[in-house]
């Protein structure tokens, strides 16, 4: 077992990992998902590449909102010695072919993902994450769902190497997501 799985504790939707403390996302972590997101490196191998702009930024934090809810899970805020680290997903994958920000037309797959501050890459925060939200995403502790599955830039290395990491099974090349060619993992039954 990779030492960045360890034991999660859990308070109801606080998860506490070795060395990060994971929240339900809010609104108020605007500036920080702003500037994590409006980076070009962070932001290189996301949707259109582009680094994202604060408007779709803040979109993404309302539905991400939404999600906690009216579903009891979405996207998580990871800290480490008070420091913002990043952001630990689990939203609905959009289809090809809908708009992404449109979360009803959203899934009915739920996707996990993570976005790291480009100063904390390398010390595997992202599997830490990845541990921890796929963990209680389908323990006892969570919403109880029994499949999660991700989706890469083919040549997105780091974050396909992290899905093996946290045990997710490689499906192959897909267009059906996002609009593009991406890699597709998942866990559980397929
Ligand atoms: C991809 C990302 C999440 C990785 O975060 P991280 O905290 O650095 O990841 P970790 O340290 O947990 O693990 C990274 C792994 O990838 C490996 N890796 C890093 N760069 C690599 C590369 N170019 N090619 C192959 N493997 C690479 C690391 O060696 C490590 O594996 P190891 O533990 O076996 O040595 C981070 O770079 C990021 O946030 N990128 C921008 C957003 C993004 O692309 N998110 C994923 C969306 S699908």
């Amino acid at each position: 077992m990779a030492p960045e799985r360890g034991p999660v504790r859990c308070r109801g939707m606080h998860l506490q990992t070795r060395r990060l403390q994971l929240r339900p996302i809010e609104m108020t972590d605007i500036d920080e998902v702003a500037a994590l997101l409006g980076n070009p490196e962070v932001s290189r191998y996301l949707g259109d590449g582009q680094p994202r702009p604060r408007e779709r930024v803040e979109l993404g934090l309302r539905n991400g909102r939404r999600m906690w809810n009216e579903r009891g899970f979405g996207p998580f805020y990871a800290a480490g010695d008070s420091c913002f680290i990043g952001i630990g997903l689990l939203m609905p994958i959009a289809h090809t072919g809908i708009d992404a920000t449109d979360l009803d037309a959203r899934g009915p797959e739920i996707e996990i993902g993570y976005w790291i501050a480009r100063s904390a890459w390398g010390q595997g925060f992202a599997t830490e994450i990845g541990n921890a939200v796929l963990d209680w995403a389908m323990g006892p502790d969570g919403p109880g769902l029994d499949r999660l599955i991700a989706v890469t830039h083919p040549d997105n290395a780091a974050s396909q190497r992290v899905l093996e990491k946290i045990g997710m099974a490689r499906v192959g090349e897909t267009d059906a997501y996002y609009g593009s060619t991406t890699v597709l993992y998942e866990y559980g039954p397929a």
